[in-house]
């Protein structure tokens, strides 16, 4: 399966081989960073980000190919994120799988971006439905229990910002350098996290959504207090950050164990680009365990954007007799859950 994925500032493709439930064979993973196109204005702006996957794509394309050591004929199929995400970048990537689809006549798989993030780890580990998954990206913050390729029953999402957006939003005021994720944790890791007191919000409360906005409030004021150390907020913030993301799944714990009674041993997965943060993976990892439940968190460079994760969803798709009309359209909002009536990504310009 030859994977594309556009959605946001990384332009990628990849090649994956395999059979469901996984483990998947990854024959190539090339990811193109826009990162120093889009630092200086402090997030990604959508227009620049477009223009940047049209002029790449080909060149990703034929690299993961290359790498591969394999022509576009030995491919079987061809699947290409369709939303949801900045809708300039998905109509590159989806407009170029069609026209690789219909010029070779091969399969076209529209893969959600969000169920690429979701079955990561069936590519990498195998991992049965159900589980309970949290993902936490740029865009997106949920709870869901995925009970196959195209089941998602959600259990609570953020009320504002996603955990990602959070970080970003937290590094910018901290005069860090884009992408906030991985600056805040180097910072943190060089502070003290009790040194700040900063609100949990909906903690202690039930269900499973989450809510950041208050928190980020609270660090922007404490900025703007002056004379505040640096490493010290990066680690107060994280902690909080942990407190929240910890507190909500405990809950959606209890839930997909009142939902899948007859599952025996459960397990937690935690995907999107903020599961490569070392310190929530550590803390999700003691709470799984207090709970009796596996964890699985993918390595990090398959945390993040990625088209390897995209080309097992539509492998996965693939291999239960899907294929889409060349004429499907791109999505901005598209959630997993159809129930979701909230956010398909709530995150359009970051910058
Ligand atoms: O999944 P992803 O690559 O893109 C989206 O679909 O959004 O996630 C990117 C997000 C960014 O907000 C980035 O700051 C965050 O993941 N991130 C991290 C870390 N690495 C990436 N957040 C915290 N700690 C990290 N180490
Ligand atoms: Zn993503």
């Amino acid at each position: 399966m030859l994977g594309l994925e556009t959605s946001c500032d990384e332009t990628a493709a990849a090649l994956v081989r395999g059979s469901v439930p996984g483990p998947g064979e990854i024959l190539a993973n090339i990811v193109f960073s826009q990162n120093e196109a889009h630092a200086p204005y402090g997030g990604v702006v959508p227009e620049i980000a477009s223009r940047a996957h049209l002029e790449i794509l080909d060149g990703v394309i034929d690299q993961a190919l290359k790498q591969a050591d394999l022509a576009l004929e030995d491919v079987d199929a061809i699947a290409a994120t369709a939303g949801p995400g900045l809708i300039g970048g998905v109509m590159v990537g989806l407009t170029t799988a069609k026209a690789l689809a219909l010029a070779m006549d091969k399969p076209l798989i529209a893969v959600n971006h969000l169920a690429g993030h979701a079955l990561t780890v069936r590519l990498t580990d195998g991992v049965a439905f159900p589980y309970l998954l949290l993902l936490v990206s740029g865009g997106h913050c949920q709870l869901l229990a995925v009970e196959n390729a195209e089941k998602f029953r959600l259990y609570g999402s953020t009320l504002d910002d996603a955990a990602g957006e959070a970080f970003d939003k937290s590094a910018k005021l901290l005069g860090l350098a884009y992408p906030g994720g991985p600056n805040v944790e180097i910072a943190a890791a060089k502070g003290n996290a009790k040194r700040y007191a900063l609100p949990r919000p909906l903690l202690g409360r039930s269900g499973a959504d989450f809510s950041f906005s208050g928190l980020k409030t609270a660090l922007r004021q404490l900025v703007q207090g002056g004379d505040i150390n640096g490493n010290d907020a990066a680690a107060s913030f994280q902690a909080a950050v942990i407190d929240i993301l910890c507190d909500r799944t405990k809950n959606a714990l209890a839930m997909f164990r009142r939902d899948f009674p007859a599952v025996t041993s459960p397990c937690l997965v935690v995907a999107g680009g903020v599961a490569a943060n070392v310190a929530i993976g550590s803390a999700l990892t003691v709470l799984a365990e207090n709970n009796d439940f596996n964890i699985r968190i993918p390595p990090a460079r398959l945390c993040t954007d990625n088209a390897a994760m995209i080309a097992w969803a539509g492998l996965e798709r693939h291999a239960a007799g899907a294929c889409d009309p060349i004429g499907i359209g791109p999505r901005a909002r598209w959630p997993l859950d159809p129930s979701d009536r909230g956010q398909g990504d709530q995150r359009q310009d970051t910058a």
